[in-house]
């Protein structure tokens, strides 16, 4: 399963590049809103500090537009997966984008046909929100189980990358469905690796280990 970070913040993700389990990173416009940095300047930034994917969001309307739109974005970096809402003119502008190599991340998926028409146009990768699901009372992981099923039945290449994640539960179930990808935000990464009989069990064993008679 691969591990994203779904931020645009610089020292969260030079931090979890660290820990040498990082994937891609994946951005959105209210992300970026919080960094305080021009658009395009912090997209370099951040591609400079991952290897994988780094998703960046459109935010044109029709289709002639994304396609412009998109086209820029992605010759900012090499490593760019540009982000299309899934709309009809979302659609259109991905089957075109897709057949120039331009990977796209259909994004604000919320319903398995939307996902079988993003996978139809080419999109390398679909964004469902599980969490904004669960907020309204859906079982967000259930659409990613439909997901996978289509997909499966179909052989479509088009990576789930699981978004709108809000605890490690969330990843934990995405991971036993076998999810290609998590996103995940920073505070939730740290929760994935802590455990507090982890803590106590390393304070018993530092204690202990000073009773050990050193000659
Ligand atoms: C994914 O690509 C989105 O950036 C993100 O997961 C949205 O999450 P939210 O519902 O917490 O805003």
């Amino acid at each position: 399963m691969k591990l994203f970070l779904d931020t645009a913040n610089l020292e969260e993700i030079r931090e979890v590049a660290s820990w040498g389990l990082l994937d891609g990173v994946t951005t959105n416009p209210t992300l970026c809103s919080k960094e305080n940095l021009p658009y395009e300047r912090l997209i370099k930034e951040i591609c400079g500090l991952v290897s994988g994917p780094v998703s960046v969001e459109c935010v044109s309307d029709r289709a002639e537009d994304l396609i412009s739109e998109a086209r820029k974005l992605n010759q900012l970096a090499a490593n760019l997966a540009i982000k299309i809402p899934v709309t009809i003119e979302g659609l259109k502008a991905t089957k075109i984008l897709s057949s120039e190599g331009i990977k796209i991340n259909m994004t604000l998926v919320f319903s398995p046909s939307q996902a079988l028409l993003a996978a139809k146009a080419g999109a390398a990768f679909v964004s469902p929100f599980i969490g904004r699901l669960d907020d309204v009372s859906h079982h967000g992981m259930e659409l990613i189980e439909q997901i996978m099923t289509i997909y499966e039945n179909y052989d479509f290449e088009t990576e789930i990358i699981v978004a709108s994640i809000r605890h490690p539960g969330h990843v934990v179930e995405a991971a036993l469905i076998g999810a290609h990808i998590a996103t995940i935000p920073y505070g939730v990464m740290e929760k994935l690796v802590k455990h507090p009989l982890t803590d106590s069990g390393i304070e018993k064993f530092l204690q202990d280990w000073k009773k050990i008679p050193s000659k």
